[in-house]
């Protein structure tokens, strides 16, 4: 039986290719698609990922508007047009058919709360985008976190470092806020951070941007050119391979085996203000400091288990990849 999914998205040209992927993957069943601001602005959002679905042949999925901004204090960011484009498909759009999606009548996180409400421990969340939406929801219902099957997460990073700041990777620096209440939550079981660590492993190299330009299957003539322009800036700290953040942590959602090294470590966001404002923090000593106490490691407020993707099987994110652009 496929798994009941919704996708929280900002939108942007890794987002369409999880988006697409996931709806293709025979394990998930994308039921909503909630959308958030973050590498454009949620207006323009919203067009992308109509055009994503419309394309994509499902216009039937329902699909919400969600948060404009961050809920709490952020740091100021550059937007990330340049990466994504204006469009955030890369400044691809013209010329191709328009958008189009039956738009809920609820906001999103009335949406995602309303769903996971219905079907206690059954729905699957994968956010590829800044947190706030699923903040709104946990700030609007406490108990909300329990309801949910799993929760990944494309955000953070334990030891690579930042992208969108120093420390801090963007789907976590774009609302610090929001991202430490999803850390801290009760969730029914530990949600996977599939953060930098391995989406900067699992990249795409020049062998798919050569089955791209071929064109061979409706997801590769729809991606080609919005993840050529996306590749341009988005590899900098990848080069020459191209990171595909988003569609990792769709393929991790439907096959866990993907992402084979993932302890459980206590996480939490530093959401202070400081250098590293937008940091996930790892305890990395808890394992250690559990077997010198005998008993599980206190942990600090804050912290919450999560599944810490540290490494990727990247032969494998690359040959579904491939099978994705025809191959
Ligand atoms: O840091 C990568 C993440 O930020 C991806 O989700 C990308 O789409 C942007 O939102
Ligand atoms: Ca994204």
């Amino acid at each position: 039986m496929p798994r009941p999914v919704i996708i929280d998205t900002d939108g942007g040209v890794d987002d369409a290719a999880a988006i697409w992927w996931a709806l293709l993957e025979p394990e998930l069943d994308v039921i909503a698609v909630t959308v958030v601001w973050g590498n454009i602005a949620l207006d323009a959002a919203m067009t992308s990922v109509g055009r994503v679905l419309a394309a994509a042949g499902r216009t039937d999925i329902p699909v919400a508007r969600g948060a404009a901004g961050p809920i709490g204090v952020a740091p100021e960011l550059r937007p990330a047009t340049f990466i994504h484009g204006e469009d955030g498909l890369g400044n691809t759009t013209e010329g191709r058919p328009a958008p189009a999606m039956t738009v809920a009548a609820v906001p999103a996180p009335a949406l995602i709360r309303r769903l996971c409400r219905e079907r206690p421990g059954e729905v699957s969340l994968l956010t590829i985008g800044p947190l706030s939406n699923l903040g709104r929801v946990l700030t609007d219902d406490p108990g909300f976190a329990a309801t949910v099957r799993e929760l990944v997460v494309m955000g953070g990073s334990a030891r690579a470092g930042g992208n969108a700041l120093p420390a801090a990777e963007a789907n976590v620096a774009h609302d610090p806020p929001a991202a430490a209440l999803v850390a801290g939550a009760a969730w029914a079981q530990p949600p996977l951070l599939v953060g930098l660590d391995v989406t900067r492993e699992a990249t795409l190299t020049d062998a798919h941007f050569v089955l791209l330009g071929e064109h061979r299957s409706a997801a590769a003539e729809f991606l080609d050119a919005p993840l050529r322009f996306y590749r341009q800036f988005g590899s900098v700290l990848t080069a020459p391979d191209c990171p595909c953040h988003d569609l990792v942590a769709a393929m991790a959602l439907a096959h866990p085996a993907l992402i084979p090294d993932a302890p459980v470590l206590p996480m939490a966001v530093d959401a202070a203000g400081g250098p590293a404002w937008g940091a996930t923090v790892v305890d990395f000593r808890a394992p250690a400091v559990a077997r010198l106490r005998g008993a599980e490691q206190d942990r600090a407020p804050g912290f919450g288990p999560w599944r810490i993707g540290l490494g990727a099987d990247v032969e494998r994110f690359r040959r579904q990849a491939a099978a994705l652009f025809g191959g």
